[in-house]
C-alpha cells in the first residue's frame, strides 16, 4: 500500500474509490461541501435507509455520471456524531473499510479525512488507518509457490491539516518496521536460526553510518563467562548469537536506552521437554529479538537524538546429549548461582545474562527487555495487554502512557518483595522455576537480580507477540509501543 497526503482539492484527482465517513445524524443541507452528485446518492441512501450512517458500516455506490473524478463511493457508517469512538472501535471500523476496498479490488483510493476526525487529531486518523490498513495487509508468501497477487492500492489522505504529512511519515517507518519484524518472526526454525539472524542485524550497520553491530558467539560468552546464556544453547548445534545493535543519535557522553529481546528461535522445552500439541508455535518465542531489530531500523530511519543500544539474544533450546539438564547448579556472569528447576524457563537464563552485560558495558539510563516468558501471562492477561514489571513507577508511567498512546497496551503486575522469596533456593542464590504460581511475577524477580541500579521494565509479550487463534501469525507487537517510547524519550 503507497500512502500520501493529498493537500488540494480532492475533486483534481481520480480516484477508482472516494472513501467517505458519515454520522448517523448527518443532514444534507446546503452548507454542505459534497458535490451535488455525492450529495445526491448520499440523501437518497438515507432515504431509502440503504445507509443509515450506523457505526462500522459499510456502503459501496458507483457513480453513474461519467466521467467523473472518482468512479465509486464507500460510505462509511460513523455513527452519532457527538459520541466518542474508543480507538479499540476505531480500529474496527477501518477493517471493515479494508474488507471492502480489498474486495472491491480498487487501485486508487481517497479518504477524505475531515469525515473521519470526530473527536480526534488529523495526526491520529492518519497513524490509525496507515496502521491497521497495513496491518490487515500483510501477508506472509515466501513458501507459497503460488502466492495470491498483493494487493498493492495508492491511498490519498485528503486533508489540509499542517501536521498530516509528519503522521504519515512516521506511519509509514513505524508500519514498515512492524511488516520487517512479522517476516523475521514468520521464519520457521528450520531456516530462521540464530546466525540467520546475526546476519539480519548485522545489515543495519551497512545501513546505517548511525549503527555498529556487534556479535557475540559461543566463545566470546564464554570470556563474559555468560554461563546461563550458554546452558541453554547447549543442546543445540546452533551458536548462541548475542547481537548488540548500536546506535548513536546523541553525544557520545549521553548514556543510552537499553532494549534487549528474547531470540529463542526454538524452544523445545529443552530435557523438560514441552507437550507436542502447539510446540510449533515456540518457533515465535523469537519474537522479543525480532521486535528489537526491527526497531532499531526504525530508529536510524528516522535519525532519532537519542542513543539506543538495541540487544538481540538468540538462542535455541533442544534437548540432547550436551543439553543442560533440571538440577544443574550455574554461576551467572553476575556471580548469582541458579539452581535450574526447569530448562523451559529458558528465556531468564539468556536474558540474565544479557541484561548484566548491557549494564555493564553500557551503563545505560533506562534498561527495557522484551520477551515470550511465560505462558501465565497468557492466563493473566490474555492476548490484550502485555504484561509489565518494572522496579521505577516512573518508567512504568512512561510506558502505560505509551502503550495507550500507541494502542498497543500494557498491564502492570506487581513485584513486591514477597514475590522475591518464592525464588529462593535451597541449594543456590536462585532457582530458574518457582513453579506455576504467579509465573509471570517470579520470572521477573527472577530477571530484576540482574539489572543492578538501573531503572528496568520487563514487557512479557507471551500473550501479544503473536495470534494463534485459527491462522497463526506473529504481531509485531511492541514495536508500535517501544518506538512511541524511544521517540518521546528522544524528545526531552
Ligand atoms: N517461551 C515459553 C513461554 C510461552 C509459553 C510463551 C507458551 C507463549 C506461549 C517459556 O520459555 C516457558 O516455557 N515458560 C514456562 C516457564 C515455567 C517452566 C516456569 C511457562 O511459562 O510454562
Ligand atoms: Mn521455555
Ligand atoms: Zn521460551
Amino acid at each position: 500500500m503507497n500512502f500520501s497526503i493529498l493537500k488540494d482539492d480532492y475533486r483534481t484527482k481520480k480516484a477508482d474509490c472516494l472513501i467517505l465517513g458519515i454520522n448517523s445524524n448527518y443532514k444534507p443541507s446546503a452548507a454542505d461541501s459534497f458535490p451535488e452528485e455525492i450529495k445526491k446518492i448520499i440523501k437518497q441512501a438515507f432515504d431509502e435507509k440503504t445507509f443509515t450512517g450506523e457505526f462500522k458500516s459499510v456502503r459501496h455506490f458507483t457513480i453513474s455520471e461519467r466521467p467523473y473524478f472518482c468512479s465509486s463511493i464507500l460510505l462509511v457508517g460513523l455513527g452519532d456524531s457527538n459520541e466518542q469512538i474508543s480507538s479499540v472501535r476505531y480500529k474496527k471500523m477501518i477493517d471493515a473499510v479494508y474488507q471492502q476496498i480489498k474486495m472491491q479490488a480498487y487501485s486508487s483510493i481517497t479518504i477524505l479525512l475531515d469525515g473521519f476526525i470526530q473527536n480526534r487529531s488529523c495526526s491520529s486518523c492518519i497513524k490509525s488507518f496507515v496502521g491497521e490498513l497495513s496491518f490487515q495487509n500483510y501477508r506472509y508468501t515466501e513458501y507459497k509457490s503460488k502466492p495470491e497477487t498483493p494487493y498493492n492500492p495508492d491511498i490519498a489522505f485528503a486533508t489540509v491539516e499542517d501536521d498530516a504529512e509528519e503522521a504519515l511519515a512516521y506511519s509509514t517507518v513505524l508500519k514498515d518496521a512492524i511488516d520487517e519484524a512479522r517476516d523475521l518472526q514468520h521464519t520457521p526454525g528450520n531456516v530462521g536460526n540464530s546466525v540467520y539472524f546475526a546476519g539480519k542485524a548485522k545489515e543495519l550497520e551497512n545501513k546505517y553510518s548511525s549503527v555498529s553491530v556487534k556479535i557475540l558467539g559461543r566463545s566470546e560468552l564464554k570470556q563474559e563467562k555468560m554461563s546461563a546464556y550458554l546452558a541453554v544453547c547447549s543442546g543445540s548445534s546452533n551458536p548462541p548469537q548475542m547481537c548488540i545493535i548500536n546506535y548513536r543519535g546523541a553525544g557520545e557522553q549521553v548514556a543510552p536506552v537499553a532494549i534487549v529481546g528474547k531470540g529463542l528461535t526454538f524452544d523445545s522445552g529443552g530435557l523438560s521437554l514441552k507437550p507436542a500439541s502447539g510446540m510449533d508455535e515456540m518457533k515465535y518465542d523469537k519474537c522479543g529479538a525480532c521486535v528489537v531489530i526491527a526497531l532499531m531500523d526504525a530508529i536510524a530511519r528516522l535519525g532519532l537524538k537519542i542513543n539506543v543500544v538495541g540487544v538481540a539474544a538468540f538462542a535455541e533450546n533442544m534437548p540432547d546429549a550436551d543439553s543442560y539438564r533440571p538440577g544443574d547448579l550455574i554461576t551467572a556472569r553476575n556471580g548469582l548461582n541458579i539452581e535450574v528447576a526447569n530448562t523451559d524457563a529458558e528465556g531468564r537464563m539468556v536474558l540474565c545474562d544479557a541484561i548484566s552485560y548491557t549494564v555493564d558495558t553500557y551503563n545505560p539510563e533506562i534498561i527495557l527487555d522484551l520477551a515470550t516468558l511465560t505462558g501465565g501471562c497468557i492466563v493473566a492477561l490474555g492476548h490484550i495487554a502485555t504484561g509489565l514489571i518494572a522496579n521505577d513507577d516512573n518508567l512504568a508511567k512512561e510506558l502505560i502512557a505509551a502503550g495507550e498512546k500507541s494502542n498497543d497496551k500494557v498491564w502492570r503486575l506487581p513485584l513486591d518483595e514477597e514475590y522475591q522469596e518464592l525464588i529462593d533456593s535451597k541449594l543456590a542464590d536462585i532457582t530458574n522455576s518457582a513453579g506455576r504460581e504467579a509465573s509471570p511475577v517470579t520470572a521477573g524477580a527472577f530477571l530484576s537480580r540482574f539489572t543492578g541500579n538501573i531503572p528496568w521494565a520487563h514487557l512479557d509479550i507471551a500473550g501479544t507477540a503473536w495470534n494463534s487463534n485459527g491462522y497463526k501469525h506473529p504481531t509485531g507487537r511492541p514495536l508500535a509501543l517501544l518506538l512511541e517510547y524511544v521517540v518521546s524519550k528522544a524528545g526531552k
